[in-house]
Parts: C-alpha cells; sequence; structure tokens
C-alpha cells in the first residue's frame, strides 16, 4: 500500500519513483472533470489578477505557474502564506491556493482572509476532505496519493503537472504536450539517478552551496535548495543566475559548488554565468533538461531530454531531489523524517 516501504528503504525513494504515475493520474483526474476545471480556469481568465497563496514546496510550484500566465501579459501575484497581510485582495480577484496536506494552518489563514475580502478561491490539494478544500469555491486536486516522506516530492511533480495543465488552457495552449508529461518524469527519473548521486555524495562534504537558474529554473533552483537544506541539512541558497554579480558571488572560492538549473530558454546566458563561476574556480555541477550546457569535460552536467520545452519542469524535478535524497544518504541521515520538521505544519 502507499502508506508501507514494500521493501524500498525510504519512503522519498518510494515516492519519487511513485511521481511519473503520479502525473499521469493528476492529468488524467482532472481533465475527467473537464466541467470542473472549466469553471476554475474561466474564474481564473476573468480575475483581474490572480493570488497564488501557498507555502514551501507548494510555493515553488505556485511560482511556475505564476511565470508562465505572467509571460503573456496576465497579472499574477504570487503569496508566501505567512506573509498574506502584504497584499489587498477583492472581489475582483481569484485566489488560488496550493497545499499538499491541504491543512496548512499559513495556508488556510491566508484563504479565509482573502475569500472574507470577497475574493473567489480555487484550491488545488492532494487529500480529500482537508480544509482548504472545504473552505474554497473550487476544490481542485492532485492524484498522487499518500505521501509519508516530510519531503515534498510526488506531490510537487504533480503539482506542477496540474498546473501544466491549468496554465496551458488559461492560455490556449494544445494539450497534446503534456501526454509525454508521465515519460518525461520516468525517464529523467532513470537517465539522472546515476549522476545525482554522484553530485550528491560530492556536495554532502560541503557546508553551503548555490543553485542557480534562469525563468522557471529559478523556482526549479529553489525547490532543489529547499530539499537539500531540508533532508540533509546543508546550506543552500538559489537565486536567479544573473543576480550572482550582484553580491553572491562574492563567497565563491575554489571548490564552491554550484549547481546550474537549465530549462533549457536561456543557454547563452547560463554559460556565461557558468564561466563567471569557473573563472573563481566553483565547482560546478549542471541539471540540464532541452538542451545542454556543458562548456567543459570538467562540468557533471545530467541531460534529461524533452520533446517540448513546457516539460522542462517536469524532467528536472527527479534530479534535484535525488540530488538531496543522496547527499542526506551519504551523511548518514534519514530522508523521511528531517529533524525539526513535521510533514503538516498546523502552526503559524
Ligand atoms: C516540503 O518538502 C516541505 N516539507 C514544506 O515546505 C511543505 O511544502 C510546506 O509546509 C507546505 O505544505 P503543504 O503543501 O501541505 O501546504
Amino acid at each position: 500500500s502507499a502508506t508501507s516501504l514494500q521493501g524500498y528503504e525510504s519512503f522519498m525513494m518510494k515516492e519519487i519513483r511513485e511521481s511519473w504515475g503520479a502525473v499521469r493520474d493528476t492529468i488524467v483526474g482532472l481533465m475527467n472533470d473537464m466541467e470542473k476545471l472549466g469553471k476554475a480556469v474561466k474564474a481564473m481568465d476573468k480575475a483581474r489578477r490572480i493570488l497564488v497563496v501557498a507555502a514551501g514546496t507548494s510555493y515553488h510550484a505556485g511560482l511556475i505557474f505564476a511565470s508562465r500566465l505572467m509571460r503573456t501579459g496576465k497579472t499574477v501575484i504570487p503569496v508566501i502564506a505567512s506573509e498574506y497581510e502584504n497584499v489587498k485582495a477583492g472581489g475582483e480577484d481569484v485566489v488560488l491556493v496550493i497545499s499538499q496536506s491541504g491543512e496548512t494552518m499559513d495556508s488556510l489563514l491566508a484563504m479565509k482572509s482573502f475569500k472574507n475580502s470577497g475574493s473567489f478561491v480555487v484550491s488545488l490539494t492532494n487529500t480529500l476532505g482537508n480544509s482548504i478544500s472545504y473552505y474554497s469555491d473550487i476544490a481542485l486536486h492532485t492524484r498522487a496519493g499518500p505521501e509519508i516522506g516530510v519531503a515534498a516530492t510526488k506531490t510537487f511533480t504533480s503539482q506542477v503537472g496540474a498546473l501544466l495543465l491549468i496554465s496551458s488552457l488559461m492560455i490556449g495552449e494544445n494539450l497534446d504536450y503534456l501526454k509525454e508529461a508521465e515519460s518525461t518524469v520516468s525517464s529523467s527519473f532513470s537517465k539522472s539517478i546515476g549522476y545525482a548521486e554522484k553530485i550528491g555524495v560530492d556536495v554532502s562534504k560541503k557546508q553551503s552551496l548555490y543553485y542557480l537558474g534562469k525563468g522557471l529554473g529559478v523556482p526549479m533552483a529553489m525547490e532543489g535548495a529547499l530539499k537539500i537544506k531540508e533532508i540533509a541539512y546543508i546550506h543552500a541558497e538559489a537565486y536567479p543566475a544573473g543576480e550572482s554579480k550582484h553580491g553572491p558571488i562574492a563567497l565563491v572560492e575554489k571548490d564552491f559548488p554550484v549547481i546550474f538549473v537549465n530549462t533549457g530558454e536561456h543557454v547563452d546566458e547560463l554559460r556565461n554565468n557558468l564561466k563567471e563561476m569557473q573563472s573563481r574556480k566553483a565547482r560546478v555541477y549542471v541539471v540540464s533538461a532541452g538542451s545542454e550546457l556543458r562548456s567543459d569535460q570538467e562540468v557533471t552536467e545530467i541531460m534529461i531530454d524533452i520533446n517540448d520545452a513546457r516539460l522542462a519542469p517536469l524532467a528536472l524535478a527527479p534530479p534535484l531531489q535525488l540530488i538531496a535524497y543522496y547527499a542526506a544518504k551519504e551523511r548518514g541521515l534519514n530522508p523521511d523524517r528531517p529533524r525539526n520538521l513535521a510533514k503538516t505544519v498546523t502552526v503559524r
């Protein structure tokens, strides 16, 4: 069953391996109720602004959704749930609240406050009968099944799949590319596991590292950094690669680890950033989807082929999760039960 290890040494690895089936079930499940999905899409289409409200990993999935729509001119405001007081919403706004558990107190309080101000609320959660879906006007679901590991893995990849679908419907894109969502995640897993172990073991000896991306690579970098902090207790910072020169590069010295997250959209700029890091003798790694960044043989690059650029976030999820997993393992840590963290955060 979903709640027993079935021979796996950890839930995290089991759940990463369940992620392609989860993405498939999520997309099929949402499309099977086109009436409800259509209502949510229509509400968001008509909205003056969409506020995307979430915490942690769910927030990173929300950033991918926000970026895709903002590129089309739509006004989308990502709101970290615990910071909701900074945004005033009204009746013309739609709130999209994203939460794996559906019980995160920060997200619940934020959505209730926006609802009280008259906003229409759409939720995307992974369980049935949770508080967030109860209080929302339209409750959509990912179908990843129960997730036991504290670190979100298959639920994140499923949220990304769901949000690609929803944003494509809003943009009016053909949905054919999503037929490859499942195979993209599964082939990414097989292609990346060996390299990810090598990178995870390498960085496990370090105290600190950077994850740099551009475009949708930024939220993916943020998610990679959160994973390795959570389960391997390695300090990691993620930011747009172009920001390096505005301060953070001051920390880079010989063998400082830097992981580039490349969606294939901005290869030339990222390659320049990579060279800047190499000239400071950083230890550079690359996780790429779509097109390679490799500048020389010194660089370990995980290269995932994709047939459509929009699939890049799905392709990048497994290697980033696996790097964190192997770093934790190498440090002798149990990835399922990180210290100080609860699976569902029901306090403010
Ligand atoms: C993910 O690995 C974390 N454990 C955490 O950031 C989590 O995503 C966050 O607490 C939000 O949880 P939710 O999706 O259940 O609302």
